[in-house]
C-alpha cells in the first residue's frame, strides 16, 4: 500500500470517530449544535488525531481507549479555528473550503459554537473512563486517563495554544525590527505546535509510555509543530485560495508577523526541512514501527494544503 492510499483510509476512521462523538441535537440548543457539527465536520486534514493515533500505537498501544480523545483534540482545534476567523481575530470567511462558522451562523453562535466544542471535548475525552470495564488494569488505565486529561488541557489552555493567541494578536503589525526571534518562536511554539505535542504525548500517555520518552515525543512535536506553521506561513503567500480552502495573504491583510516575514521565503522553507528532518530522526530513537509516522512527517513538508 502507498502512504497515501495509507492515509486515507486512516483519515475514513477517523471522520468515523468524529461521527460517533459528535454532538446530537437538543431541542432549544439546535442552532448552536448545528454550528458546531457544520465546523466539526467540514473536512479538514484531520492531522491532530492522526498524531494522536500513530503514537498511540508506536508505544504499543491497542484499545480503542484513545478514540473519545482523538475526537476531543479535533474538537479542540477546530475551536480554535473557528475563534481564529472571528472578525475580533483573523477576520477570516472561507475555512476548509466553505464560510466560515460566524459567516454561516452569525458572531454570536460561532463564539458560543467555539466555546460549546471546547466543554464538548472535555465531555467527550472522559468517556475514556466508561472503557475501563473492558480494559484489563483498570487502576493503571484510570491513572493515564487523568494525566492524559492534564496534557489535553494544559496545552490547549494560557500556557499552550491560548498563549501563543495572545502572543500573535499582540505582535500584529509589528516590523522585523520591533520582534525578537524568541518571541516569534513563542508564538509559533504555543499557537501551533502546543496542539500538536498535545495529540502525541495524549497518545504516548493512554499507551503506557515512560516518562523520558514522552519528552521525547513532545520535542518531535516542537519541531514537527514549528515546522507545520512555517509551511502555513508560506502557503499564505505561496498557494491558492481553491488548494488551501481558505484565504490566502490572510497574514499580509493582518499585517501577522511571520516566520516569513522576519527570514525571507527560502530560509523558512529550508528551516521546515531541517526541523523535520531533525523530528524524524528524532523518532528513530523510539523503536520500531515508525515507518507511517516518519513520511507523514516529510508529507507536510511538501503539503500544499
Ligand atoms: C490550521 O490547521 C491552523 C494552523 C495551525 C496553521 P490545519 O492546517 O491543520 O487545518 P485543518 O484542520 O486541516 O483545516
Ligand atoms: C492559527 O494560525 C493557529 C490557531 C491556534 C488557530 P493561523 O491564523 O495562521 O491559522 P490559519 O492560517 O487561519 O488556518
Ligand atoms: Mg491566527
Ligand atoms: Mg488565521
Ligand atoms: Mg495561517
Amino acid at each position: 500500500m502507498t502512504f497515501n492510499e495509507e492515509l486515507n483510509i486512516k483519515v475514513k476512521y477517523i471522520e468515523g470517530v468524529l461521527e460517533k462523538f459528535a454532538p446530537t441535537p437538543e431541542k432549544y440548543a439546535n442552532t448552536v449544535i448545528n454550528a458546531m457539527n457544520y465546523s466539526l465536520m467540514g473536512g479538514g486534514k484531520r492531522l491532530r488525531p492522526l498524531l494522536m493515533f500513530e503514537a498511540y500505537r508506536l508505544f504499543g498501544g491497542e484499545e480503542d481507549v484513545i478514540e473519545p480523545f482523538m475526537a476531543a483534540i479535533e474538537m479542540i482545534h477546530t475551536y480554535s479555528l473557528v475563534h481564529d476567523d472571528l472578525p475580533c481575530m483573523d477576520d477570516d470567511e472561507f475555512r476548509r473550503g466553505r464560510k466560515t462558522t460566524h459567516a454561516v451562523y452569525g458572531e454570536g453562535m460561532a463564539v458560543l459554537a467555539g466555546d460549546a466544542l471546547l466543554n464538548f471535548a472535555f465531555e467527550t475525552a472522559c468517556k475514556a473512563f466508561d472503557k475501563l470495564n473492558v480494559i484489563q488494569d483498570a487502576t493503571v488505565s484510570a491513572k493515564r486517563i487523568g494525566s492524559a486529561l492534564g496534557i489535553l488541557a494544559g496545552k490547549s489552555g494560557v500556557y499552550g495554544m491560548i498563549g501563543g493567541q495572545c502572543a500573535d494578536i499582540e505582535a500584529e503589525n509589528a516590523t522585523p525590527d520591533k520582534i525578537t526571534e524568541e518571541r516569534l518562536l513563542f508564538i509559533h511554539e504555543h499557537k501551533t505546535a502546543a496542539l500538536i505535542q498535545n495529540a502525541l504525548m495524549v497518545g504516548a500517555i493512554l499507551a503506557g509510555a515512560n516518562e523520558l520518552d514522552i519528552a521525547k515525543i513532545e520535542k518531535v512535536g516542537y519541531n514537527v509543530g514549528l515546522a507545520f506553521q512555517i509551511q502555513d506561513d508560506v502557503l499564505d503567500i505561496t498557494s491558492t485560495f481553491e488548494a488551501m480552502g481558505k484565504a490566502v495573504g490572510s497574514d499580509e491583510k493582518n499585517g501577522k508577523m511571520t516566520y516569513v516575514t522576519m527570514h525571507g521565503l527560502n530560509k523558512a522553507k529550508a528551516d521546515v526541512d531541517a526541523l523535520s528532518e531533525e523530528a524524524v530522526n528524532m523518532l528513530k530513537g523510539l523503536g520500531d514501527g515508525n515507518e507511517f509516522l516518519s513520511e507523514l512527517i516529510i508529507y507536510l513538508v511538501n503539503r500544499t494544503k
